[in-house]
């Protein structure tokens, strides 16, 4: 009845009665199929960060309003650590035959509040167990962009491994905000970094997106001695590592290790190469690494279809061989553009700057020749 023509000969009413029809479709269609679309765009992309901003804003628009929903601030303070969690006299002990040994991989792509359901207790990324006092506290660092179904699977089957293997642990997933191509050894120093001014963490655990563990006797834990790589067999290689010093996938350091060999190099935006470039490093400097035994440490790696393999490493390869000293975690440079605690893991996410990173590499290597020279 509403949008019958009027008879009226003002024309501006005309236009008014048309904007109103307007506005009436619009709010019919958002009522009808908002839902749908919500619903659609929620299970292909939850980890938007853009819309995790409004949504945001609309929490605090909704505590005006009397509900009093938790809201997460950016930049906030530690949140992991003020969780109070009961201490135990008795520390957790993780024997062999407690755990369930390898098992298949769930291929199941869930929804993060389904995760949420199916793994009560964490907080903020972070799990303690309940009954006992672990003996160790794990920084497990997921570099990330753009692989949501990717980390879906990894926390599907990675967190029930992890919880029993009695460790107190917190996943922090590191996405790369810029368009330029990615860089997994920055993502991997930010992550050590952001997770270090939050706690000193006895061990801090590398897990590629695409890398699930076959096997919960494949401890996450570091070694005193020696980094270790939690990689003995990929599947996609028939159970077997393409040469003797691949270091990629899995990897765990302490603080120190990680610090000797100033992280993984800054240089890598492109497919590939960084952890060539980290066993450069371990030939370096004074520390090695160890690798799980070959039963425990069988893994699963995801494939991808934007997985594009570039010849371009080698090049990076061959011109980060000897930068350990001025590329790493003392040269990233980054700016965090948004960061939330999930019940599941705390997400940060972050700017870098390609040109930046690359003319400060040119000016160290070019001081390095000078000093070599004079
Ligand atoms: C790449 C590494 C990668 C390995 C296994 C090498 O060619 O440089 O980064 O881990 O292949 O896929």
């Amino acid at each position: 009845m509403l949008c019958r023509p009027l008879r009226r000969k003002s024309r501006l009413l005309r236009i008014n009665i048309a904007l109103f029809c307007v506005f009436l479709v619009l709010l019919l269609y958002d009522a009808l199929l908002g839902p749908y679309t919500a619903k659609n765009a929620t299970f292909n992309q939850e980890l938007n960060y853009t819309s995790a901003k409004i949504h945001q804003n609309q929490r605090l628009f909704a505590l005006f309003w009397g509900n009093r929903e938790r809201v997460y601030t950016p930049h906030a303070l530690d949140q992991t650590q003020k969780i109070k969690f009961k201490h135990h006299s008795e520390i957790c002990n993780v024997s062999r035959e407690k755990l369930k040994g390898r098992e298949e991989v769930h291929t199941q792509v869930l929804l993060f509040s389904e995760l949420e359901q199916l793994f009560p207790g964490h907080h903020c990324g972070r799990f303690h167990p309940s009954h006992c006092q672990p003996s160790t506290r794990i920084a497990i660092i997921i570099p990330y962009r753009n692989r949501e179904f990717h980390l879906k699977r990894l926390l599907l089957n990675l967190i029930p491994k992890l919880r029993r293997q009695l460790v107190d642990f917190t996943i922090y997933v590191i996405e790369q905000a810029n368009e330029e191509a990615f860089n997994r050894g920055m993502m991997r120093n930010i992550g050590f970094l952001e997770a270090k001014k939050r706690f000193a963490y006895d061990c801090y655990v590398f897990n590629d997106v695409d890398t699930i563990i076959e096997d919960d006797r494949n401890l996450f834990k570091c070694g005193t001695h020696a980094a270790r790589h939690l990689v003995s067999g990929v599947r996609r290689y028939n159970y077997s590592l393409p040469y003797r010093g691949l270091l990629g996938g899995i990897v765990a350091m302490t603080e120190k290790q990680m610090t000797a060999l100033n992280g993984y190099s800054n240089m890598f935006f492109v497919w590939g190469g960084e952890d060539d470039n980290l066993y450069d490093r371990f030939m370096e400097t004074n520390f090695w690494f160890e690798r799980t035994d070959y039963q425990d440490g069988l893994v699963t790696t995801l494939t991808h279809r934007k997985d594009k393999k570039t010849v371009s490493r080698f090049r990076t390869i061959g011109k980060t061989k000897h930068s350990m000293l001025f590329d790493g975690i003392s040269s990233v440079r980054y700016e965090v553009l948004y960061e939330e605690y999930k019940p599941l893991f705390t997400w940060i996410v972050v700017g870098v700057n390609k040109f930046l990173i690359e003319e400060e590499f040119e000016l160290n290597v070019a001081n390095t020749k000078q000093r070599i020279s004079s």
